[in-house]
């Protein structure tokens, strides 16, 4: 958890960084640049490229030193010192800055963001290019209609099919700059439909990637989610049908220390399991449950609110079972369901009365 968050705080100050150099790069454009100003923005980005330096180094020792290779990083930490070095060497004028630009290539480095993206579009290749494939059709159609329409009527915009390959661009992802217009009624009846092709040919896009983009995230979600659920004892003894039905069904969540997770009195619609860390419940002599335990369980089965406030001792992380998905459990899995039924009761049991 710790590398964790430290790994967080590295990629936002490495982000910041990127974002101070990309800055000074666009301020270096502006003219009338007081020289004064240029040497200032010039030291910020050479002190944004000594930082890169270090950084490169840290990597290089780091993989040397746990073997673990981050293609990624290595990649955008090489090119980051390298391209605005040799542009500096290499290139005459101020513009050897504006390489400076790869370092927007350093968010992207070990993001796991990226690496999901980049998951998505290999998967998905096939649809994506069958789908640039028609475009690429509609276009040229889109053009070669639009010179036949209306190469007499504006000869200087529509007089060839490259000429009118602009005005299908433009048409077909419906930007519509309005600088070519076509006059005749064939032509703008063909820009009605290459506008409504251009708006299903996005959506198509747009939902191969959503979809994908979506599967993917639930199929990681299924793998984390598998490997906490094997990590309770309680789950062991359901068969594979059961154990990816109850997969599909619970929640992880990850509470901090101290965290009240129910409080007594409350109405109760969730238990929880614990995969890891310890929490109190605050019954009249405290118990302490750690990993592989449940709690909550109680409300669920008796309706009744909670019966004690449970609170994390440790940074606990959980997995919530909703009542609905309890009556699931239960016809699947009724061992287990008993089980949690008896736990119920003999708490209900050691809780004094009146
Ligand atoms: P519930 O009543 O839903 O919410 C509070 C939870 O604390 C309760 O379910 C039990 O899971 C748990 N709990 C209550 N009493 C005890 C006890 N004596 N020992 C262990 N856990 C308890």
């Amino acid at each position: 958890m710790l590398r964790l968050f430290f790994s967080k705080i590295y990629s936002l100050l490495n982000a910041l960084l990127a974002a101070i150099g990309l800055l000074a790069v666009a301020a270096l454009t502006t003219p009338d640049l007081t020289e004064r100003a240029s040497l200032i923005l010039e030291i910020v980005l050479f002190g944004v490229w000594a930082a890169y330096l270090l950084q490169l180094f840290a990597t290089m020792v780091l993989h040397r030193a746990t073997g673990v290779r981050d293609r990624s990083a290595v990649v955008a930490d090489v090119l980051a010192v390298i391209v605005p070095a040799a542009a500096f060497l290499f290139v005459g004028s101020r513009d050897w800055s504006l390489f400076c630009a790869v370092w927007l290539l350093q968010p992207l480095r070990g993001s796991m963001f990226f690496r999901l993206m980049a998951r998505v579009l290999t998967n998905e290749a096939r649809n994506l290019v069958g789908v640039t494939t028609i475009f690429g059709i509609v276009l040229f159609a889109a053009a070669l209609a639009a010179y036949l329409t209306e190469r007499d009527v504006q000869p200087d915009k529509f007089g060839s099919i490259p000429l009118a390959m602009w005005w299908a661009v433009v048409t077909l992802s419906t930007t519509g700059y309005g600088d070519e217009i076509p006059q005749s009624l064939a032509g703008r009846t063909l820009a009605g439909l290459v506008m409504m092709s251009g708006i299903g040919i996005f959506a198509l896009w747009a939902g191969i990637l959503a979809t994908a983009f979506y599967e993917e995230v639930r199929r990681q979600d299924f793998v984390r989610n598998w490997q906490q659920v094997a990590a309770v004892p309680l789950f062991q003894k359901l068969g594979s049908a059961a154990l990816i039905e109850i997969v599909r069904a619970l929640r992880p969540r990850v509470v901090p220390a101290g965290t009240v997770i129910c409080r007594k009195g409350e109405a109760g619609d969730q238990m929880y399991f614990i995969v890891e860390g310890r929490v109190s419940v605050a019954t009249s002599s405290p118990v302490e449950l750690g990993s592989g335990s449940f709690f909550g369980e109680m409300a669920l089965i008796t309706g009744e609110p909670r019966s004690a406030t449970v609170s994390a001792i440790t940074e606990v992380s959980l997995l919530s079972l909703f009542s609905v998905d309890f009556q699931m459990l239960s016809s699947s899995s009724p061992e287990i369901a008993e089980i949690i039924r008896k736990t119920a009761l003999e708490r209900r049991g050691a809780i004094p009365h009146g």
